[in-house]
């Protein structure tokens, strides 16, 4: 038995906003944006629209192509910086009465930008220890709404959006998830936060919260090429996987500048990475499901692929998984 990835599916705001149209309110351009990061577009979020709701489109559409219903889930994992409500309750509980999986576990987890990783290893150990046959994992954000829309270092990076994979504990020989590598450096967590204005007095804490991204952009960016670096020599170390033997590596899409560093340094040729961030901006946890349902979608992934996912985020976090197809 092992934990296969059954279907991956998307939700993608229809709102798209370019380069331009952030130009024509911020001090800024699309070719200083396309050529530090790569970015052309993103996606935002309509009023009204919550994470949770993203999630449980994308979840939906998941739930569909693997053929089987809310009722037969034992477990939502949803992976988030961006919850509904700000500590509690977990969106994965919002989720979990959206697509009507009454009873199954649910639960949230925080690990920024690596977050999907973290979830789709916990939610599969959970399986492998035989907490059920099927679970759902999500990543899903709304950064629009912490987005300072005054500051150009930040406002220009980021975009909505959700991604769910559907897991199962099945007998499918050799398919699955094959390893995983998470990992943490705390002494980078005011590198990328959310900032929330100081509240000591009653009066300040009877006004609502309103956090806002901040990030020292060049710590992350350095912290994101030695991340990718070192968990691309530790993968092959643990699994004797040889690069070539991977079909297809899957990054979280931050900046392509990094994954041309990382890709440089190994000799990866850049078609091996896939990278939709043109597109889409970064959408942190989303961001890797995002590219996933976009490859399924377009017949990039065949049955029997190695695959490599490679996050960075907020925390400082890492991560890595190994997947056959
Ligand atoms: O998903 C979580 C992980 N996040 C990341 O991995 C992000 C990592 N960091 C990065 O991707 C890059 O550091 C950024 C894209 C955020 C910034 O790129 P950079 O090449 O490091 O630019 P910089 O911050 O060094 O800024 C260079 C210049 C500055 O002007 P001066 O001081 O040289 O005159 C900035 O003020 O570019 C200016 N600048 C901009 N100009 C036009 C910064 N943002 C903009 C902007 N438009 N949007």
């Amino acid at each position: 038995m092992s934990v296969v990835l059954r279907s991956i599916a998307s939700y993608i705001p229809q709102n798209r906003v370019d380069n331009q149209a952030l130009a024509a309110t911020l001090d800024t351009s699309d070719e200083w944006i396309r050529s530090h990061t790569g970015i052309g577009a993103r996606h935002i979020a309509d009023d009204g629209v919550l994470t949770s709701d993203m999630a449980a489109e994308a979840a939906r559409a998941a739930l569909a192509k693997a053929k089987i219903t809310p009722h037969d889930l034992d477990l939502i994992v949803v992976a988030t910086a961006t919850p509904d409500y700000f500590g509690f309750p977990a969106t994965a509980c919002v989720v979990q009465e959206k697509i009507g999986a009454f009873g199954c576990t649910a639960f949230d987890v925080v690990a920024g930008c690596s977050g999907f990783l973290y979830a789709l290893d916990i939610a599969s150990s959970m399986l492998e220890a035989r907490h059920g046959r099927h679970a759902i994992v999500i990543g899903a954000e709304q950064l629009s709404r912490v987005t300072d829309w005054q500051d150009r270092s930040t406002a220009v990076l980021f975009g909505d959006g959700a991604g769910a994979a559907v897991i199962s504990r099945i007998d499918e020989g050799g398919r699955g998830c094959l390893a995983f590598m998470l990992g943490a450096d705390g002494g980078g967590a005011r590198d990328l936060y959310l900032e929330q204005a100081p509240r000591t007095s009653a009066y300040e804490r009877a006004t609502p919260i309103v956090p806002k991204i901040v990030m020292d952009g060049k710590k992350v960016y350095d912290f994101a090429v030695k991340s990718i670096t070192v968990l691309i020599e530790r993968i092959m170390h643990a699994t004797a996987y040889r690069l070539e033997d991977f079909s297809w590596i899957i990054p979280h899409q931050a900046n392509a500048r990094i994954i041309q560093a990382a890709g440089k340094r190994f000799g990866i040729p850049p078609e091996k990475f896939y990278l939709n961030i043109d597109e889409y901006a970064n959408t942190s946890s989303a961001s890797i499901p995002l590219a996933l349902a976009e490859m399924d979608a377009k017949g990039l992934l065949k049955p029997g692929d190695l695959i490599m996912l490679l996050g960075f985020g907020a925390g400082l976090t890492y991560g890595a998984a190994v997947i056959r197809w």
